[in-house]
Formats: structure tokens, sequence, C-alpha cells
């Protein structure tokens, strides 16, 4: 029967990654974690939680020996902007933070889902539709510990047969957690900033193009990857996946179909944008629909109508968005 621990479900992902499975799965079974308390009061009362630092292997194996979970999706991890500004940390929390996951899943016998990203490319990285397998050059900390955590994870399937399976995340755009740190932060912003002020200031520039993705997608991505016939995975961890590419200038059209009077100016941000020059326009995500079936739903008109709604009714609930993670993981 399945059990699964989940790492930083107080994230992005991972709040909305946790209700998800426990609907799926059962509340008892799905083991939220993170290094703080969900102020989500759903997330918090749906199912058993524990305090759980990746960076203490001992504190990982209490938790195990408690809960005895067969599947693991790590989710505890710095973003790209927030990386430049600690590197240090980013290394820590991404990469040892991983090894000692990885040990966990080796001495348990777990299955582990990782979560790449569009910043394990670099500049020397064909930048249009971007294979699957390519050159690996990323100049930020961030790419550098996801191309690790990628090697890694293909390591531990390799050498100790361990059920690692992972994908390569563009930006993803939700509206329950907010990102914490990245540099494709702005596209949720923009929802955000349209509806509260019909005006937004955009760090990148009007006609950086990145791949991105509606949550509920990347939910079902990882869902499926986890359930996929093993047989078929030729690629296991790293898979591109995308749903969406558009630029800031894009994406402000879109809205601006539904709220003419918003308006977007620029001000650009150079480490940011910088990280978004060296990462891919949009990626070929052709070995995921190939291997385990993957199909987005969203795309950029029906993401957009869905997140002005949902953004709507959230602000007149809770004000502003959750700030669970903001500026220090
Ligand atoms: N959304 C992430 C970031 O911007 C990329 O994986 O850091």
């Amino acid at each position: 029967m399945k059990k699964i621990l989940i790492t930083g479900a107080v994230g992005q992902i991972g709040s909305e990654l946790t209700v998800a499975l426990r609907k799926r799965y059962g509340d008892e079974k799905v083991i939220a974690t993170d290094i703080r308390m969900p102020a989500d009061k759903d997330l918090r009362d749906s199912g058993p939680f524990e305090f759980l630092d990746c960076l203490d292997p001992n504190h990982i194996t209490r938790v195990m020996q408690i809960h005895k979970a067969d599947t693991i999706y790590h989710l505890a991890a710095v973003l790209s902007a927030v990386g430049e500004t600690k590197p240090n940390q980013a290394w820590k929390i991404n990469v040892n933070g991983l090894y000692n996951i990885l040990e966990a899943a080796r001495q348990y016998r777990c299955a582990l889902f990782f979560p790449s990203s569009i910043g394990a490319f670099g500049k020397s990285t064909p930048k249009d539709n971007t294979p699957q397998d390519t050159i690996q050059r990323p100049d930020t900390i961030y790419g550098v510990t996801k191309v690790a955590g990628e090697l890694l994870c293909d390591y531990y399937h390799k050498r100790f047969n361990l059920d690692t399976r992972g994908l390569r995340f563009p930006g993803l755009i939700s509206y329950e957690t907010e990102p914490g740190g990245g540099t494709t932060d702005y596209a949720v912003e923009m929802f955000f900033e349209a509806i509260k002020h019909k005006k937004y200031t955009c760090y990148l520039k009007a006609d950086t193009s990145l791949d991105m993705m509606y949550m509920p997608d990347a939910i079902r991505a990882m869902i499926e990857l986890m359930e996929a016939d093993a047989s078929r995975l030729v690629h296991r961890n790293a898979f591109n996946v995308t749903a969406m590419n558009f630029t800031p200038e894009r994406l402000a059209d879109e809205i601006r179909k539904h709220i003419p009077e918003f308006v977007i100016d620029y001000k650009v941000d150079a480490t940011k944008q910088a990280i978004a020059d060296s990462w891919p326009n949009y990626m070929d995500d052709s070995a995921a629909r190939e291997e385990w079936g993957w199909k987005p739903q969203y795309d950029i008109e029906s993401m957009t109508k869905v997140m002005l709604d949902k953004v709507s009714d959230y602000i007149n609930r809770n004000g502003a968005l959750k700030s669970n993670l903001r500026g220090d993981r």
C-alpha cells in the first residue's frame, strides 16, 4: 500500500501536491514535511505533518522510521534568483539535502521524485526546441545544483537500482502559494498585480521567451511519471516537460483581452535577466510524451482565463498571496 513523504510540502509545488496526493491515496497515506508549519489550514489539518530538515540525516531517519514511506517527493529547494544571493545555502539545500534524502531512500527502498528545471541548461545549450539530451553547462548555482541532482539520481538508479524519476520543470504558474525567489515568478506576479492595480512593472525584458506550465498540469505530470510503467522509461530522471512558452509582452496581451486597461512597463533586474537569457526559449518534450504519455491540458489562453478567475477569488478571500517562503528558502 502506498505511503508517501513530501519534503518542502509548504512550498509552491508541495502545498498543491500534498492536497492532490491525499485526495488520490488517502489523507493518512501522505506525510507532509517542511522546516516550517503550513499557514494553510487545509494543508495543516488534512493529514500528518512533520517538521523535517533535509540537512539533518538523523532527523530524516527518525521520520522515515516512524512513517515507513515507500515513495518520497523531494521538493525542498532554493530557486534560481535567491540562489544567486545565497550560493552556499543553495548548494547545501539543493545538493546535500538531496544526497541525504537519496541515502534515506536507499536504506528504506523508496521510490524518489526529484524536480529538475529549465535552469539545468545554460548559454551553450541550443535555445530553440532544446533537446532532451544536450549540452548542460549552466552558469547559475541553481543550475549547477540541478545538473548535480539529475546525475545523482541517475547514479542511485544505476548503482543501487533505486526507482528515481524526475522532470525538468519550466516556470510554474499557480495562485495558492507564491513561488519562492525564482526567475519565472514574474508570470504569477503579473496576474496578482493585474487584478489588484491594473498595472505591473516587470523585471524581465518584454521579449524574454521562457517555457511555462499551469500548476494542475505540473501536479498531474509528477503523479503520472511516478505511476508510469518503469519498463517504458528510457530516461527516468530529468524529462523535459512544457505546456506553453511566452514572453512578458505576450502574457500581458493575453491578460489585456480580459482586463483592457491593464498596463505593463519594464524595470529590468540585471541578475534575473541574465539568468533568463541563459535558459531555453522552449524545450522539446517529446521523450516525456513517448515514454510515459505526457500531454499538457492548459495553453496560455486557457491558463490565463482560469488564473484571472482564481486570483480574483483568492484576493477576495485572502487579500494577498500566502507568504510561506518569501526570500529564505
Ligand atoms: N521556476 C524556477 C526559477 O525560476 C525555474 O525552475 O528559479
